[in-house]
């Protein structure tokens, strides 16, 4: 029986074809001619403008401005002051804002309007972290498609995003935001989402400019508390933090945001070495850099800057390009110019860098071509978009443990009791980042359920326990601690009775994001209690996780028989889960980042170096802890499948190869299950000596096969001497001669292995 829904059976009306073609540059002689001109008109105030950015009230993102900002605003654009305004949005709302500035100003210059669009604008796919999880770079890359679609199509032109930020720490609650703790996954996702969102061409009218962020090591914020310092080496930098997002510069990414932390004593916003020398030196980026929100006049806290003219000073010659609600370079930027101490040359490079974009996207031939009401009402309504969420998110769904093959379920199940604060949940599954998604409009889990089974099959719900208590929104600090115990009777009666309980627990939707770092990573209020009360009764017992982070399972790691992690699953979430608890789709799904046992665990990755005391040995004194092992409960790359993959030992092509040479890993990976199946075949390296010492694996490669009842299929990996560069101890991007060894396998923990030499 083929599991793996076809496209047959969920058509697309409308053909998402991914970009395959290389994107438009950005840079293009006609264009450079143009700004040329327009530069040599502009004066030094309306140069400035363009380098300034605020946001409208329509939605905030950040500090709240002044009650009396909307007002100073308007004043600004009329004035060609403002080049860019975040946080507007609506094909009518956007156009009324353009026309403040083409109206009234003197060069009628467009403005370019940016909103977060993370994981999609009106339709929600999945939270990045869980689309990271499908390994399936055309279906994240669609998803960027769908968005970019919606927001192009509502007025917008740039996105902040993708997030492309390495984490591995998962107190950090932005960690949601992004592709996990794997530099090369997360160059792939980077690359995939930009594709996605700009498309070949960004003057389409179904693309959007991205933007890579944040630039950069955000990801790496000590104790995983947001905004914190950072203090990372060069060679992390380089090796980790940095490959994602030069992958999106090599896709062709229209601009770049900078980021909150300082890394050892510099904060991004005024790095000359992370703008001016790497992206723009090193890289060639001739798009633009946005600050982060407020994060120029946030060099004055970090004891960086005196005050915000210093601040805009330092920004400004450091690459920072478009000032994000400081309001440092329309304060400051002309005067500091005047007075010697900006060089108006980096002044009119920032300009050239913002302006290219604009006549990229073709706001110069129609500043309003984005702003079409019939179109927007189109494109928000389009069905296919939700087949395709609905598809993204079933192949993210992990699932994590199937003791007793517990599932799949069967949908003529008598009774099943659906229990949990997230079961009938609407919202939670939208996640945070949820662009103008409408509030409450997902498919809950419960919905999911009672769609997918027949009329004779018994669908109990209770709720249990409530997980949040207080307001649900972006900038409201919701609490999770009930201690209301009333509903636990009934949910323990619903199981009871049932032949089967599904428990949705985890986290909201708003519990993962900026701002929520959380020194704890458990089960929040009274879930486990509940829980423990359900499975008292019922031990056929089915944990389903809505987190945006990976969390400690606990008591519920060891325990209950099946878990399965959902993410925060976007619109069609639960028709999604409802595909995999009951075989229709059979789950793909791996880790883009570790669960630990315990928070104590973090930061963590299965990257991580050897250490002169490995271990284990018998006694105390190696790396180990006392009261935990090691490793994490779920290691990267671990997912499992209602069927079962076999692994041959790798058969390496070449026991030996040149600087320039390849070899290819080839290994035979069998469907051992009753059950047709998609399996993520992972290739890992590990430089055994190096001039600085290389983590113990890297991944290299992962293809995704799909394997019949029984079936086997070779699978080959081609490892090019290039592939295995690294930032060395010479501040050089190459690869070292020596001892590599191989592993591939079914995630990072379980492979097997071979070795060669590299000459
Ligand atoms: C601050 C966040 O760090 C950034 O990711 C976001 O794009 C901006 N606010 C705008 O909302």
């Amino acid at each position: 029986m083929r599991i793996t829904r076809s496209l047959g059976a969920f058509p697309l009306a409308l053909v998402l074809v991914p970009a395959a073609l290389a994107a438009q540059p950005l840079t293009r002689p006609e264009t450079e001619k143009k700004i040329d001109a327009l530069l040599a008109q502009m004066t030094l105030e309306e140069k400035v403008g363009q380098l300034n950015q605020y946001s409208s009230a329509f939605d905030v993102t950040g500090p709240a401005p002044s009650a009396g900002h909307q007002k100073v605003m308007y004043d600004q654009i009329r004035q060609g002051l403002v080049g860019s305004v975040l946080n507007v949005t609506g094909a009518e709302a956007t156009r009324k804002m353009q026309q403040l500035a083409v109206e009234n100003t003197r060069l009628k210059i467009p403005m370019i309007f940016g909103l977060d669009v993370i994981h999609g604008y009106r339709t929600i796919f999945p939270t990045p972290l869980g689309e990271t999880a499908s390994w399936d770079m055309a279906a994240i890359e669609q998803s960027a498609r769908v968005g970019a679609t919606e927001a192009a199509a509502a007025g917008l032109h740039w996105t902040f995003g993708p997030m492309v930020d390495i984490a591995r720490d998962a107190r950090w609650g932005r960690i949601m935001e992004g592709a996990g703790e794997d530099p090369y996954l997360g160059a792939q996702a980077a690359a995939a989402r930009v594709r996605g969102f700009q498309g070949k061409d960004l003057a389409a009218l179904d693309t959007i400019a991205a933007c890579a962020k944040h630039y950069a090591a955000y990801g790496f914020a000590e104790a995983g508390r947001d905004y914190n310092t950072v203090d990372i080496s060069e060679q992390t930098l380089r090796n980790v933090v940095l490959p994602p997002f030069k992958a999106a510069a090599e896709a062709g990414v229209a601009t770049f945001m900078n980021s909150f932390n300082e890394i050892g004593g510099i904060p991004s916003t005024g790095s000359v070495h992370l703008q001016r020398d790497i992206l723009k030196g090193e890289w060639g980026f001739q798009g633009f850099v946005v600050s982060d929100w407020g994060s120029i006049g946030e060099m004055i806290p970090h004891g960086y800057s005196e005050n915000l003219e210093h601040a805009a000073q330092q920004a400004l010659t450091a690459g920072s390009d478009m000032d994000m609600e400081s309001r440092a370079y329309v304060g400051h930027l002309a005067a500091l110019v005047k007075a010697g101490k900006v060089d108006v040359k980096l002044v009119d490079d920032a300009v050239r860098r913002v302006l290219r974009v604009k006549f990229a996207l073709g706001l110069f031939d129609d500043p309003y071509r984005y702003s079409d009401v019939a179109r927007e009402k189109q494109a928000l309504a389009n069905p296919a978009h939700a087949v395709a969420a609905r598809d993204v998110a079933r192949k993210s769904i992990v699932l994590l443990k199937n003791e007793g093959g517990l599932l799949p379920l069967d949908k003529a199940t008598r009774t099943i009791a659906v229990v949990g604060p997230l079961a009938a949940d609407k919202d939670a599954p939208l996640g945070n980042w949820r662009a103008q998604a409408v509030t409450g409009s997902a498919v809950s889990l419960l919905e999911g359920i009672q769609a997918a089974v027949p009329s004779s099959t018994r669908v109990v719900h209770a709720e249990g326990v409530k997980l949040v208590t207080g307001e649900r929104n972006f900038m409201a600090r919701s609490t999770y601690n009930t201690t209301d115990r009333s509903g636990i009777p009934a949910a323990v009666e619903a199981a009871r009775s049932a032949d089967v309980v599904v428990v949705a627990i985890g986290e909201d939707a708003f519990q993962s994001g900026e701002g929520r770092s959380q020194a704890d990573i458990g089960f929040k209020g009274l879930q486990e209690e509940l829980l423990k009360a359900v499975f008292e009764v019922n031990r056929k017992t089915v944990v389903v996780l809505m987190t945006g982070r990976p969390i400690t399972l606990g008591w519920t790691g060891e325990n209950v028989p099946a878990i399965v992690e959902a993410w925060h699953g976007g619109s069609q979430a639960g028709h999604a889960i409802a595909d995999v608890l009951f075989g229709d789709y059979n789950p793909s799904g791996k880790l883009p980042v570790a669960f630990p046992r315990v928070v104590g665990q973090l930061p963590m990755t299965y990257a991580r170096k050897n250490t002169g005391r490995p271990g284990p040995e018998p006694g105390v004194t190696w790396s180990s802890y006392t009261d935990v092992p090691n490793d994490p409960l779920y290691p990267f790359g671990f997912g499992l499948s209602y069927t079962s993959f076999a692994y041959s030992e790798p058969k390496l092509s070449a026991a030996e190869i040149g600087r320039d040479g390849s070899l290819r890993v080839a290994v035979t990976v069998t469907n051992g299950g009753q059950r047709a199946g998609v399996e993520v075949a992972q290739l890992f390296v590990r430089d055994l000596v190096g001039s600085v010492t290389r983590p113990i694996k890297e991944l290299k490669g992962f293809q995704k096969v799909e394997l019949q009842p029984g079936q086997s299929r070779d699978v080959t990996f081609t490892l090019k001497a290039s592939d295995l560069a690294f930032y060395t101890a010479a501040g050089k991007w190459e690869a070292e001669p020596g001892a590599f060894k191989v592993y591939v396998g079914g995630n990072s923990r379980d492979v097997k292995e071979a070795g060669f030499l590299l000459k």
